[in-house]
């Protein structure tokens, strides 16, 4: 079977990559010419584990390929699959739709066979209804299909998360697209991944509601890991308490400095605009929204209080260990990181900071911070050190090291990596979140 993916960012490339890899015919097309020279010269443009290893093979195998050329990208095609960006609109948070429907107009213009149009961007609830429109405007003596089919993938994850998914949620108004659907999954279906078929509207729905959900429960956990610092319990044990009844389940209850990435800021802004636009407020949303705004810039502070506060830290130096908005990842997204090193600089404190795989796309986002090679050379003469994203290599820290070369032994560990008898049993000031 013929897939065309339009739009080989994040999403575009590790889905199609994948299709390949299950044996289809993968055509993967972008705009961007130069994204295009990239791919084929084997160069990923973004960082994602395993995903440059399973490209290879499958381009080797003739399984995979690349143009910007859309005509001849979909030619034959049995499913065009739409993984354009869809950014939050500046001013007003709604979803940026131009890039997903200009895509459906030049499918339109483009189109020589039945097929079937997917959307796998996340997007707002009746925006297939719109794609349809633009489709059948013309009046195509083709047949096609709009169906709905969001992703649910995790950056560092993406490969394993695509290959073995919770479930496939296909959004779809008519057997053709239910059909063509069951073919492109026919792999993972053997696999028994659930699929679940249902109307395209819930099919959009669904993917805002499940990352919706999966940010209150994280900023649940995060509130409960405050309240366990004023009352003196630990938020883990708190978190694994709950966690162990399965209408709860463990996941996503990890207390930290607040969520971030490509996803949860912006898809819970866009589902907050639905509501707003049909007049069916989602308050517990709103509270999340803003709980997890304010308590990036609360993470700061908890570091400046370490140093002295905001009156005794200026001049002082902390070390920035992880900047990305998860690990495994090189992406800055909404990172925490970002409004961490922002009160800091503000106060007057020097900011140095070290990312295993972020600084290129830090630099930019946080001007006056000095990026340094490694966690050891970021240390050197600081204040306090603090532990921003939980990338392995900050897992096993030299703490003799670090004592030599920091000022002060002082370790803020904003994810909880580490035990707090061990850090202090080494000669540290130690806090970490919702715990003693
Ligand atoms: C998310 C969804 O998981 C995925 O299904 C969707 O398709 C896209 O958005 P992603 O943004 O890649 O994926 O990262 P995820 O692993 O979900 O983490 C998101 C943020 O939540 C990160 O900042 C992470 O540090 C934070 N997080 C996650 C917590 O603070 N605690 C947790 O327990 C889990």
């Amino acid at each position: 079977m013929k897939i065309a993916m339009v739009g080989s960012g994040y999403v575009g490339l590790v889905s199609g990559a994948c299709f390949a890899d299950f044996g289809h015919e993968v055509v993967c097309i972008d705009k961007d010419a130069s994204k295009i020279d990239l791919l084929e010269a084997g160069v990923m443009p973004i960082f994602e584990p395993g995903l440059e290893a399973l490209v290879e093979t499958n381009v080797k195998a003739g399984r995979l390929s690349f143009t910007t050329d859309l005509a001849e990208g979909i030619r034959g095609a049995a499913a065009v699959f739409v993984a354009v960006g869809t950014p939050s609109r500046r001013g007003d948070g709604h979803a940026d739709l131009s890039f997903v429907y200009a895509v459906a107009r030049e499918v339109r213009e483009n189109l020589e066979q039945d097929t079937v149009v997917v959307t796998k961007s996340t997007v707002p609830v009746g925006t297939g209804d719109e794609v349809e429109r633009i489709i059948s405007e013309t009046g195509s003596r083709h047949r096609v299909s709009v169906v709905s089919n969001p992703e649910f993938l995790r950056e560092g994850a993406a490969i394993g998360d695509f290959k073995r998914p919770d479930r496939i949620v296909i959004g779809a108004e008519d057997e053709f697209g239910r059909e063509v659907m069951r073919q492109v999954y026919r792999p993972l279906f053997l696999n028994e991944s659930p699929m679940l078929f249902v109307s395209r509207r819930s099919s959009e729905l669904i993917k805002y509601a499940a990352n919706a959900f999966l940010a209150t429960k994280i900023t649940f956990i995060n509130e409960m890991a405050d309240l366990c610092e004023k009352v003196g319990a630990n938020v883990q044990d708190v978190s694994r308490g709950i966690g162990m009844d399965n209408r709860i389940c463990p996941k996503f209850l990890h207390a930290g400095p607040g969520y971030g990435g490509s996803c949860f800021p912006k898809d819970t802004l866009a589902l907050l605009k639905t509501a707003e636009d049909y007049a069916s407020p989602v308050r517990i949303v709103e509270a999340v929204v803003a709980v997890n705004e304010s308590r990036k810039r609360a993470m700061g502070r908890k570091v400046l209080d370490t140093i002295g506060g905001l009156e005794g830290a200026r001049g002082k130096k902390v070390a920035l260990l992880g900047l990305t908005f998860k690990p495994n990842t090189d992406d800055m997204r909404d990172s925490p990181a970002i409004a961490i090193a922002q009160t800091l600089t503000d106060a007057g404190v020097t900011v140095a900071a070290y990312d295993p795989e972020g600084m290129e796309q830090a630099r930019p986002l946080m001007p006056l911070v000095e990026m340094c090679t490694s966690p050891y050379d970021a240390i050197r003469d600081a204040d306090a050190v603090a532990i921003v994203t939980e990338w392995d290599a900050f897992r096993a820290l030299d703490f003799n090291r670090v004592k030599e070369l920091a000022k002060a032994p002082v370790l803020v560990d904003l994810r909880n990596i580490y035990r707090p008898e061990e850090v202090r049993a080494a000669g540290f000031a130690y806090s970490s979140i919702g715990r003693d």
